[in-house]
């Protein structure tokens, strides 16, 4: 079986002001009556396929995620606390230092980001099930999302030779390319999105971590053994933690390994990276609007409202995000809401 391992340490702010730092995106209700991070768990519900999860996290968000889980009667098989953030390539190589320590080299792990609205159909577990024997056989797998647009925000997968069962050789990765090139990619065709869900077995992972970012694996294997556990926390050493660079997974290893494979997928799937992906996924009335909690349009054209407190009334514009949260509204342009991760920034700078 597989186990899966939750990485639900991101600050999301590029949905500021619903994802805050004390709640970012994954803990937040968008659309429907679960968060993110609790659709992610029943996805993983099928005790014939999975084992119970390990959520890699950090002090702040340990409550959340012990709490949304108990919601839905999910036991975890653990939640591991980071001491500071190191990004994804440290958090996913002290999960495998922790499956490799319970259950062994060839234990199958599938790492799951918590914050993406996937729809998980027929086409999903298909791939997940190519995915898995491809892992059994060696290989880091990625899954491979049909490319719309040249976006930057995402890392790009180039297919090879096909290695049979719905699994192809990566021939390049490239982890969030200049816009340019995400053009040029999109041209050529036979690239995919990765969509941050990745497929091995702790051993070959931590095989390759070691080759590409030895001192990610070290900090990560010190971490975990000098761990404190505290009933279902595991507290990684800080000390030890602390040394790992701070390097995600797409650059420390996707783009260097020789051994990554890809499973291209046709199930639906969004990063919600965005206000505009949130827009675009979400449910539109006839004037292109998408509209959530107290809110008044008049004279307005595709764009995004939403309101947690005050009434917002809107009125003779295209293409904005108005966003009204508990204590801060954001208004911008649809196509530049890539960019609030900016504005956060400067907003913590003007403080
Ligand atoms: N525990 C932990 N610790 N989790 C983290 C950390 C960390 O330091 N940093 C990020 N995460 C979590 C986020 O909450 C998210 O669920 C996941 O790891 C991926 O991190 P992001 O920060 O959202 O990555 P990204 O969106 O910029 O890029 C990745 O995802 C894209 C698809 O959404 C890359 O894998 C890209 O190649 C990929 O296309
Ligand atoms: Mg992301």
């Amino acid at each position: 079986k597989i186990i899966p391992v939750i990485m639900a340490g991101g600050k999301g702010t590029r949905l500021w002001p619903l994802s805050r730092a004390s709640a970012p995106k994954q803990f937040i209700q968008f659309v429907g009556d679960r968060t993110l991070y609790q659709a992610t768990l029943a996805r993983l519900a099928d005790p014939m396929l999975y084992e119970s999860p390990i959520v890699v996290t950090n002090e702040d968000f340990r409550f959340m995620v012990a709490e949304q889980a108990r919601e839905l009667d999910v036991e975890l098989a653990g939640t591991l606390l980071e001491p500071v953030a190191r990004n994804t390539a440290a958090a996913i190589a002290a999960a495998a230092a922790l499956i490799l320590d319970r259950h062994g080299p060839d234990a199958v792990m599938q790492v799951l980001a918590s914050d993406h609205e996937i729809v998980a159909d027929q086409h999903y577990f298909d791939a997940i099930r190519s995915a898995r024997d491809a892992a059994i056989a060696g290989r880091l797998v990625t899954f491979g999302i049909t490319p719309t647009e040249p976006a930057t925000g995402y890392g790009y997968i180039e297919a090879g030779e096909s290695l049979g069962g719905g699994a192809h050789a990566v021939r390049r990765f490239v982890e969030k390319p200049p816009l340019k090139e995400a053009e040029h990619m999109l041209a050529d065709g036979g690239f995919y999105w990765n969509s941050g869900i990745f497929m091995f077995t702790a051993g070959k992972l931590m095989e390759e971590m070691e080759a590409h970012a030895p001192e990610v694996a070290k900090a990560a294997r010190e971490a975990v053994a000098n761990a404190i556990t505290d009933l279902d926390f595991i507290r990684l050493d800080a000390a030890a933690f602390a040394r790992s660079p701070d390097i995600s997974i797409d650059y420390a290893v996707m783009e260097k390994t020789s051994n990554a494979a890809v499973v291209p997928s046709s199930f639906t799937w969004s990063d919600l990276g965005s206000w505009d992906a949130v827009w675009k996924l979400g449910t539109r009335d006839q004037a292109g609007n998408m509209v959530s909690g107290n809110a008044t349009l008049m004279d307005t054209r595709d764009s995004l409202v939403m309101s947690r407190t005050s009434h917002l009334a809107v009125q003779g514009l295209e293409n904005v995000v108005v966003i009204a949260s508990e204590d801060a509204v954001y208004v911008g342009r649809l196509e530049e809401s890539q960019n609030v991760g900016r504005m956060v920034k400067k907003l913590a700078a003007d403080k």
